[in-house]
């Protein structure tokens, strides 16, 4: 792929445009941020990293000139706030949402061809800003949370069965949030179902870490986290890249799919050249039936937020 496109250059939007470099996935990655000079240094700093760790896909910083995101191939989008002290849920969606809004139209205007993976929280109902902005189809702009989310609940698990992190698979639904539905009837350890090797009661213990993941995270560093959420964003970038059919649960608008219209929320997709490829319905029990209705209860009620606050019309 020609170029590649990370906008926000904060730490999940540079540690994308770094795992992207590193990974080569295309000739190019430009980084673009508000703040002058900001994606200039960091692109510049990753850039000189290239002779050490090998790798060629020149990477550019630029403040606000989206001329240089021309023709890019995939568009990830960083941008928005952190919630601050005082700030109420909706101040923080409509901030970000016009933020995203923003990002979205001028990116797009660019490069009308580009598969947009949104990075930006609240990740549902902001998913759900871009694809509005944007005019796409919703195939072509999803958003990324499932991958990280899974890859916490991997993670634990790993530690807990002392198991290599790659032979973990699972499956997790659900919006970004504590809402979200791990399965565990859905994971294996190398094809052995997890139920097997962990008992119920250190399993839940894990499902529910998993659930705040990101909130534990906030409480170590008194700010959200980026290594994770910048890889896993990559990784969707470098299935996309390289064509290559990998499932991943991804946040998409459902039209139908699980019994759910009308809203986005995390499912396993298959992803390719094309964006999403195929959704996947997967059998769900009654319990799992009921959680992942209840999740999606709650992002429509943000995606009502938004829809009121008529930033659309
Ligand atoms: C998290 C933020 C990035 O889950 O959404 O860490």
């Amino acid at each position: 792929m020609e170029r590649i496109t990370v906008i926000g250059a904060g730490n999940v939007g540079a540690t994308c445009a770094n795992v992207i470099a590193h990974k080569n996935l295309c000739k190019e990655v430009v980084l673009v941020d508000i703040k002058v000079g900001t994606a200039e240094g960091k692109a510049l700093d990753i850039w000189q990293a290239a002779p050490i760790n090998h790798f060629n896909t020149r990477v550019v910083g630029s403040t606000n000139d989206y001329l240089k995101t021309k023709g890019s191939g995939v568009i990830v989008i960083t941008s928005g706030l952190p919630r601050k002290p005082g700030m109420s849920r909706d101040d923080l969606i409509k901030t970000n949402a016009a933020i995203v809004k923003d990002v979205t139209e001028k990116a797009v205007k660019y490069s009308p061809d580009a598969i947009i993976i949104i990075v930006s929280n609240p990740l549902d109902v902001m998913t759900y800003a871009a694809y509005l902005a944007s005019n796409k189809p919703s195939r072509k702009v999803f958003g990324m949370a499932g991958t990280l989310d899974t890859a916490r609940y991997r993670a634990f698990l790993a530690e807990a069965l002392d198991v290599s992190p790659s032979d973990v698979h699972a499956l997790l639904m659900g919006g970004h949030g504590d809402t979200m539905v791990p399965l565990p009837r859905y994971t294996s350890i190398a094809g052995i179902p997890v139920t097997e090797l962990l008992g119920n009661e250190e399993l839940d213990k894990i499902v529910e870490r998993t659930k705040k993941g990101g909130g534990e995270l906030v409480n170590l560093m008194g700010t959200s986290a980026w290594y994770a959420p910048g890889a896993a964003a990559a990784q969707m970038v470098e299935a996309i890249v390289d064509d290559q059919k990998k499932i991943f649960p991804v946040c998409t608008l459902l039209q139908g799919e699980y019994g759910l219209k009308d809203v986005y929320l995390g499912v396993p997709v298959k992803l390719g050249r094309a964006g999403i490829e195929e959704i996947i319905e997967v059998d769900l029990n009654k319990d799992e039936k009921k959680l992942l209705h209840e999740s999606a209860d709650s992002v429509k009620s943000t995606m009502k937020v938004l829809d009121d606050m008529k930033l659309f019309e």
